[in-house]
């Protein structure tokens, strides 16, 4: 069917990766002796409710980026992505064919999600949630402290997510949120939409769906794919 509705991801890759340190943009560094960029884009097309992806990477990666994702079987689309995430998500959703209506946002910098999560927010979707996100419990008490440095307040612990990606929306309520809060730079999606008004669902993540962001997170992700390849799965 020429108009059958499909679910899209968007995967912002266009940032520097400045916390990890000096070295190429965090999703062209390798993991396991892969780009960090393949492993996230390699998991994504193994999920069962995936139609099309649409990569958001530096300018000057762009044309590193489609080589290096030529092999994978799946409709990619690479763009250029802008100076905030928000700003290469936005550039991304322009880049959408008119086919889409439900649409996942994940960072490459999460490259070891279990395709099941990816598959969870997917069908939460398609099930008629407008907008839905994984989380995690907190595992340390968080505490609300002021700039000079002394605790206003403690949180309950039992209330806080710890907030993943892929976030799933349908694709005219996030078309809507970026529309409204052009040029901002949201760290997160459901943000947005949340300012819109619209319900946000959550549905369990996985550690594994951690984000890479300091040196430490590098050598967690390595250790999974090791595991992972000793139990005869794949990277
Ligand atoms: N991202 C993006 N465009 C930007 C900034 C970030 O597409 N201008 C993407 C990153 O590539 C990443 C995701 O958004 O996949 C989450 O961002 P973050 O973990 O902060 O990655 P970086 O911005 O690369 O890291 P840092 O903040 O340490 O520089
Ligand atoms: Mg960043």
């Amino acid at each position: 069917m020429g108009d059958a509705p499909l679910t899209a991801v968007i995967v912002p890759a266009a940032g520097r990766g400045e916390r990890l340190g000096p070295g190429a943009p965090k999703a062209l560094r390798t993991l396991a002796g892969q780009p960090i960029l393949l492993h996230a884009v390699r998991n994504l097309a193994t999920a069962r409710d995936v139609d099309v992806i649409v990569v958001a990477v530096p300018e000057e990666a762009v044309e590193e980026s489609r080589a290096l994702l030529a092999g994978i079987e799946m409709p990619i689309t690479i763009v250029s992505g802008g100076d905030t995430r928000q700003d290469s998500v936005a550039r991304a959703l322009l880049a959408l064919p008119p086919e889409v209506d439900v649409v996942l946002v994940h960072d490459a910098a999460r490259p070891l999600v279990p395709a099941e999560v990816v598959d969870r927010v997917a069908a939460a979707v398609r099930g008629g949630a407008e907008a839905v996100i994984p989380t995690l419990g907190v595992v340390d008490t968080i505490k609300e402290v002021d700039g000079e440095g002394v605790v206003r307040a403690t949180l309950d612990r039992s209330r806080l997510h710890a907030v993943q990606t892929p976030q799933g929306f349908a694709r005219d309520l996030l078309q809507r949120a970026h529309a409204a809060s052009d040029g901002g730079d949201a760290t997160d999606d459901a943000g947005m939409v949340e300012r819109m008004g619209a319900t946000v669902h959550v549905v369990p993540g996985h550690e594994e769906a951690f984000k890479i962001t300091r040196p430490l997170d590098l050598v967690l992700a390595e250790a999974i794919l090791v595991r992972r390849r000793a139990s005869g799965g794949v990277g």
